[in-house]
């Protein structure tokens, strides 16, 4: 039922709209009785915690490769591929860099972060937890004036579906340091704790990357008709139900791959033991 028509002749109020306009301020209170706060207090923690972690992780330089002395093969992700000739040996394929001399990590992780901070998902997220722009649905945003990503930095998210291709490259690396795992070196073969580890996180990481905004256009996106592109079709039918939990596999990824890097840290340390079973 919609709201009574005002008697004939009585005063009409006019309340003006102006889109992209002042968006209201700190002062501005809300109905909302319920404890939105909570989602993005959560998430500005974890993603803090993860940044400090990833941070220190990859200037430390060291602990990131487990290797002959342990008879395995495992590299974690954060120094995958290792390209610098300072990696510690037996942790690089294909051709080092010389002249770089700070941590290997720092050559590579601009591609995985890049792609994490342009995702549609995070960014949503992180503006809501970081900038309070809005912190929540029906809550007014903390600044007064909104721009959108309509100007410089924040344009720069549109390069985004390029992140994306790196991204790609980079599961293919890790998918292969799973299987790489195998090889117990100077020992045959075997699984270990770590093999199951580096699988995991390389399935999530694949989960998070096809479940992507960019990757579902890529895929469906533009097509006029679908009836004549079958095999696009298919490919979008078969992701759109990943794309639907892409928040899912954010969070989950996002943990695992720092669990992965803690997990090979802890083994490359001598803290705790990499239990396997040998073929
Ligand atoms: S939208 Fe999140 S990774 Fe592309």
């Amino acid at each position: 039922m919609g709201a009574p028509l005002p008697a004939e002749g009585a005063e009409q109020t006019v309340t003006p709209v102006v889109l992209g306009g002042a968006r209201g301020g700190p002062s501005v209170p809300t109905l909302r009785k319920d404890r939105y706060w909570v989602q993005p207090v959560v998430t500005a923690a974890v993603l803090a915690s993860f940044v400090v972690y990833a941070s220190w992780a990859a200037f430390v330089n060291k602990n990131y490769f487990v290797g002959a002395s342990a008879n395995r093969d495992l590299i974690s992700p954060f120094y995958s591929p290792c390209l610098a000739t300072s990696c510690v040996p037996g942790s690089h394929i294909g051709p080092s860099i010389s002249w770089w001399t700070l941590s290997p990590a720092l050559l590579i992780l601009i591609f995985p972060l890049g792609f994490r901070m342009t995702c549609y998902y995070y960014r949503k997220a992180y503006y809501r937890a970081f900038w309070l722009a809005p912190p929540a649905c029906a809550v007014s945003d903390a600044h007064g004036s909104y721009s959108g990503e309509t100007r410089f930095p924040l344009i720069f998210q549109n390069v985004h579906r390029y992140f994306f291709y790196f991204g790609l490259i980079f599961n293919v690396i890790l998918t292969y340091d799973a299987f790489a795992s195998f090889r117990w070196l100077g020992d045959g073969t075997g699984i270990s704790v770590g093999t199951v580890v580096l699988f995991v996180n390389a399935t999530l990481l694949w989960l998070y990357s096809l479940s992507c905004h960019a990757c579902r256009h890529l895929c469906g996106g533009g097509v006029k008709q679908f009836s004549k592109a079958p095999v696009r079709y298919r490919l979008w039918k078969a992701l759109t139900p990943l794309n639907g939990k892409h928040m899912l596999f954010a969070w989950m990824s996002l943990c695992f791959v720092a669990f992965t890097d803690l997990y090979i840290r802890l083994v490359a340390s001598g803290a705790i033991h990499d239990y396997g079973i040998h073929f």
